[in-house]
């Protein structure tokens, strides 16, 4: 009696303390004020590195360079970074991701950078790249080896990892999930949290759990981004369906803690430029982390004209922060929406069939009042529309191709 009594007590004590847990992750948005206050308790707790506050825009190695990289590339795309103006855009994350380290760790159990291709070693190199303006991301594991075994992981090393990292000057960390040891990711993810947290330097915290255990669900107190989907490929399948699971989340991205569908393949030759345009708005309305996944040092004018399209990254960076929803789906035919700052609204409408349809996006689907006038901007056109509209918006387009628009009520 008194043990099952006990159980009852503590299972609804379980029971509460998972409530709290959920309401302080920010599943409820209208939180109650001790869950604002739990929340802000485990932010100081776990994750209180300031960084995020709109998504990491910059590159990364792996989509193009897989583990063919060596200093000479990194110093190289940093170098283009600025040569080629994506730098002012924002562009300024130079992220390596697996192969960079020596299958062992040296003799005093640090991971040691690989000898034949990064031999001056990554503090050097992070000097380089912040004499650029720029920030140098890193990659590690959560198991015993990387994805790429071909070298070690941090898992058991955290601590010290962290603080190799911060003395080398790194500031932005993707950790990855394979070879573990099979506990829990939310087990393992915060003990790297707690470690950069105690290594003293901001560093930007990527979790790269594959979306496996919905990391939206707790990845705020943990790191400033989580993966929502496995690998993106170059293909337009690949990405469309990156796009789709990581929208299933929306509620979850806010400052500070974002989705990550995967990195771009914008430039990589996959896609037809229809497809990366569809590609790059989707990421910028989601408010994905824009991290170039091309070879930044030989782009092309058709990329550049991608990528460097301000408009489209100001919705990305907009400081509200709010993650865009579809709105409606009819068919092949999808309204993402969701509101920026200013009382404006990014709108985008995607052609997903193989046929040639014109589409609308009704005001009540997208949060404008009914009767409100709007002036619409076309992000890919650089064009404001004559055309003043009431109550939707209609536009034809392309197998593939998209429209985005911000909307902005003017009566
Ligand atoms: C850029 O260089 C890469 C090799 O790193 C090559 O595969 C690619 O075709 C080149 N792209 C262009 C547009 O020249
Ligand atoms: C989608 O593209 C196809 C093929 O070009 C076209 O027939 C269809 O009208 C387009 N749909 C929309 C909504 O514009
Ligand atoms: C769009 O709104 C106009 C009024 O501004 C209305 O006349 C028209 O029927 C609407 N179109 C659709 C497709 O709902």
């Amino acid at each position: 009696m008194e043990k099952d009594g006990g159980d009852r007590d503590n299972a609804a004590l379980v029971t509460l303390i998972v409530m709290l847990l959920i309401m302080a992750m920010g599943v409820s948005s209208a939180s109650s004020a001790s869950a604002a206050a739990a929340s802000s308790q485990l932010r100081r707790n776990l994750l209180a590195n300031g960084l995020g506050l709109t998504p990491p825009m910059g590159w990364n190695s792996w989509n193009h360079f897989h583990c063919k990289i060596d200093e000479k590339v990194i110093k190289a795309t940093a170098d283009a970074l600025v040569s080629t103006g994506l730098s002012k855009l924002g562009y300024t994350y130079v992220n390596i991701d697996d192969c960079w380290a020596e299958i062992s760790r040296d003799h005093e159990g640090n991971l040691a950078p690989n000898k034949a291709t990064f031999p001056s070693g990554i503090k050097a190199l992070a000097d380089y790249v912040h004499s650029k303006g720029l920030k140098l991301g890193i990659y590690a594991d959560a198991g015993y080896f990387t994805c790429s075994k071909t070298m070690p992981g941090s898992l058991g090393h955290e601590e010290q990892d962290a603080k190799t990292f911060a003395a080398w000057g790194i500031d932005y960390l993707k950790y990855d999930n394979c070879y573990n040891d099979e506990s829990k990711p939310t087990v393992r993810f915060p003990v790297m949290t707690r470690a950069l947290m105690k290594a003293g330097r901001p560093i930007f915290y990527s979790l790269c759990e594959w979306g496996e255990m919905h990391p939206a669900t707790w990845g705020a107190n943990v790191g400033n981004s989580w993966r929502t989907t496995g690998d993106i490929s170059d293909t337009w399948e690949s990405m469309v369906s990156r796009a789709d699971m990581n929208e299933v989340y929306a509620e979850f991205a806010r400052p500070g803690g974002w989705n990550d569908p995967d990195m771009l393949e914008v430039g990589n030759g996959g896609m037809t430029k229809n497809e990366y345009i569809v590609h790059f708005s989707m990421w910028a309305i989601s408010k994905a982390p824009l991290l170039l996944g091309c070879n930044v040092g030989n782009i092309t004018k058709e990329t550049m004209e991608i990528i460097a399209n301000k408009e489209v990254i100001s919705v990305n960076q907009d400081p509200l922060g709010v993650q865009a929803k579809k709105v409606r789906l009819q068919g092949n035919r999808e309204v993402w929406a969701g509101p920026l700052s200013g009382y404006r609204v990014a709108l985008l409408l995607v052609n997903r069939s193989r046929k040639r349809v014109s589409f609308t996006a009704h005001w009540d689907d997208i949060g404008i009042p009914a009767n409100s006038v709007v002036e619409a901007r076309d992000l890919w056109e650089h064009k404001t529309l004559k055309a003043r509209f009431v109550g939707n918006l209609t536009a034809t387009l392309d197998s593939h191709a998209c429209k985005m628009y911000v909307l902005k009520p003017v009566g």
